[in-house]
């Protein structure tokens, strides 16, 4: 709980004063306005009763305090709904800053969906907290002021109060820990439900090919009706809190007319003073919104608990301490160790699981199968372009992404430009790099946005120029609405090679001075390819590149080639050198591209 608590303070951030401030402000001005107008009744009927003038004057003052108390709570508590909503924008953009300081293994690891889910469901249920922390002041606040009021009025009736304060409090504690588990289930069957229904949205295409709608359907039924069973729980021992609620809060009720009309009948209680404390004690009110306000709140942390798991996530570090070589290399890489965290995807993906013992094993038995790159060396001169080439899964990729600094190595050293890697912050060196993956990801938006992404600070001419350096102009234009055609959720109306390009014009307009690309594997028709080609040629030139290779034409224009197999180089050389060999490279130059160079 007290963790719970600074955490949300965390979130609250800067806004604390204000919201701390005006928070007991509104609740003591809320309490301090029912009871003057219950001190105006009292003294309204002991005016009828008695006649007594004395009391006009009282009442006059009483009622225009009440308004003026009336007027300045409506300003608090416009002031206190404005600090939530400014809140509640700063958690929204201190999360969106959270999640893009998260490392690459993160995203690998996370479902898209739960992540979604994060921000929508559990930044909600953080807003439930100040929602309950507003009725616990309120109901406490009101209590410290109306007991002592009605102390005043009637000790009886105050000590009366005291004692269902305390069994309020008694019976609040055993639903604290029950309803909590509840609905931290809850929290997690909505993420697997937000999870499946993004993954039918997604891959629509699959859901469709393979005809999956009805085993999705399935799956999808058994998490709503687990969805279902977590909420109908809840709900059971939420109603038995209830009705408990009303039995104290009735009881209270009853004992406070029937005390009331038997002391009245006696004389050892004012009529003014009974109606006083009847209609403004509210004690039985207070006791049930604070019932319910403390299990609602474990309800609430649940979900910011939730959300705490993605702050408390490893963040990427401003740096990696990674030594460089002496070379004056444009990459220089030498004794690369590194091997995939498969350990802390399991671990992660069983982070709710108690009893993970049993785990260990298979994951020791996992891991030895992991892939790893170890004692991987290549070096480019400045200005030269690298190929690697090899067999798919053989750890191409990866290696552009450790250059990018998207995974941190085990050991080894790189050399950027001259400069040991340690040297640049990761802002740096991605700043250097130009990086076209296999799959370049394509944001909804406009072409143009697209290729923006790669320097927002470029001109329309600098986009145009990039454009036309990625052979992307002429199909461009030909779009309906040229630079500002949408092209859909990760460009899905675009074809294959027209992505391709756009990535290329995003990349060429930051202007690099490394520049990676990582063929898509997809084979483009020649027409495309030769469009790219020439597009990469003129960009490349004079520029520090690794080219993962599937096309001859980019490995015959490479000065280098590198064979990767299982995370290492096994052959390096131009061309000539490597087919003369007869090695890997051979055999991979008469398996994929000797046939083609005969056919054209
Ligand atoms: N995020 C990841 N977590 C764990 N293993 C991964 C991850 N990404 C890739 N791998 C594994 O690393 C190995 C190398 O993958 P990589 O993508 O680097 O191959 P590649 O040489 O680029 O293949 P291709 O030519 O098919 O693109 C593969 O065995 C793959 O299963
Ligand atoms: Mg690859």
């Amino acid at each position: 709980m007290i963790k719970d608590m600074k955490f949300i303070l965390t979130l609250i951030g800067k806004n604390k004063a204000k919201y701390f401030t005006l928070l007991p402000l509104w609740c003591i001005i809320g309490s301090l306005v029912d009871i003057s107008l219950s001190y105006a009744l009292k003294l309204l009927t002991d005016y009828f009763m008695y006649k007594n003038s004395q009391n006009i004057t009282n009442l006059i003052i009483i009622f225009s305090a009440t308004i003026i108390t009336s007027i300045l709570f409506c300003i608090i508590f416009h002031l206190h709904n404005k600090v939530k909503e400014d809140i509640l924008r700063d958690i929204r953009i201190m999360t969106f800053k959270e999640v893009q300081k998260l490392p690459s293994s993160y995203f690998k690891s996370t479902h898209s969906g739960d992540l979604v889910s994060k921000f929508n469901a559990d930044t909600q249920s953080v807003t439930t907290v100040f929602g309950e922390f507003e009725n616990i002041f309120e109901s406490i606040i009101a209590m410290f002021i109306r007991i002592p009021f009605v102390l005043l009025l009637d000790v009886r009736f105050g000590a009366m109060l005291l004692g269902f304060s305390a069994v309020t409090g008694i019976l609040n504690a055993l639903f604290i820990k029950p309803l909590r588990e509840k609905h931290k289930v809850i929290l997690e069957n909505k993420a697997v439900l937000s999870k499946e229904a993004s993954e039918a949205v997604t891959g629509f295409t699959a859901v469709k090919m393979f005809s999956l709608s009805s085993h999705l359907l399935k799956k999808f039924t058994n998490s709503v009706q687990d969805n279902f069973n977590s909420e109908w729980k809840a709900k059971k021992t939420y109603t038995l809190q209830r009705g408990l609620n009303n039995i104290i809060w009735n009881s209270s009720y009853l004992l406070t007319t029937i005390l009331g009309c038997i002391f009245v009948i006696k004389g050892t209680l004012e009529p003014g003073n009974y109606l006083a404390i009847s209609t403004g004690n509210g004690i039985g009110w207070s006791i049930s919104v604070l019932i319910s306000a403390l299990p609602n709140l474990q309800k609430a942390f649940a979900g910011s608990n939730r959300l705490k798991t993605l702050y408390d996530a490893q963040k990427e570090p401003d740096r990696y301490q990674i030594d460089g070589t002496e070379s004056d290399m444009g990459l220089d890489v030498q004794d690369l160790e590194f091997s995939y965290e498969i350990e802390k995807e399991n671990n992660k993906n069983n982070e709710n699981n108690e009893n993970n013992n049993t785990l260990d094993n298979e994951e020791s038995d996992y891991t030895s199968y992991q892939f790893k790159i170890s004692g991987l060396s290549f070096s480019i001169n400045k200005g030269d372009t690298l190929a690697l080439v090899g067999d798919s899964g053989g750890g191409k990729s990866t290696i552009a992404k450790l250059l990018l600094g998207l995974y941190m190595i085990n050991s080894g050293s790189i050399q950027v430009n001259g400069q040991a890697y340690k040297d640049y912050s990761l802002e740096e060196l991605r700043d250097q790099m130009g990086y076209v993956p296999q799959d370049a990801y394509i944001f909804n938006g406009t072409i143009r946005e697209n290729i923006l992404y790669g320097n927002t600070d470029a001109d329309e001419q600098q986009i145009i120029n990039a454009a036309i350096l990625a052979n992307a102009h002429d199909f461009i234009l030909a779009q309906p609405d040229g630079y500002e055609t949408y092209v859909g959720e990760r460009g899905i109306r675009l074809s294959g090679g027209q992505r391709q390009r756009i990535a290329i014009a995003r990349a060429i307009i930051k202007n690099p001075s490394i520049l990676l690309l990582d063929e898509a594997t997809s084979s483009l028709d020649s027409e495309s390819e030769k469009l790219i080609q020439d597009a990469l040629d003129r960009f490349m030139h004079n520029k520090t590149s690794v080219v993962i290779a599937h096309r001859l034409s980019t490995i015959l224009n490479a000065d280098k080639i590198c064979y990767i197999k299982d995370g290492n180089v096994v052959e390096e050389g131009t061309h000539n050198e490597l087919l003369s060999k007869k090695g890997y490279y051979h055999s991979l130059y008469y398996r994929e591209f000797a046939n083609k160079t005969n056919e054209s």
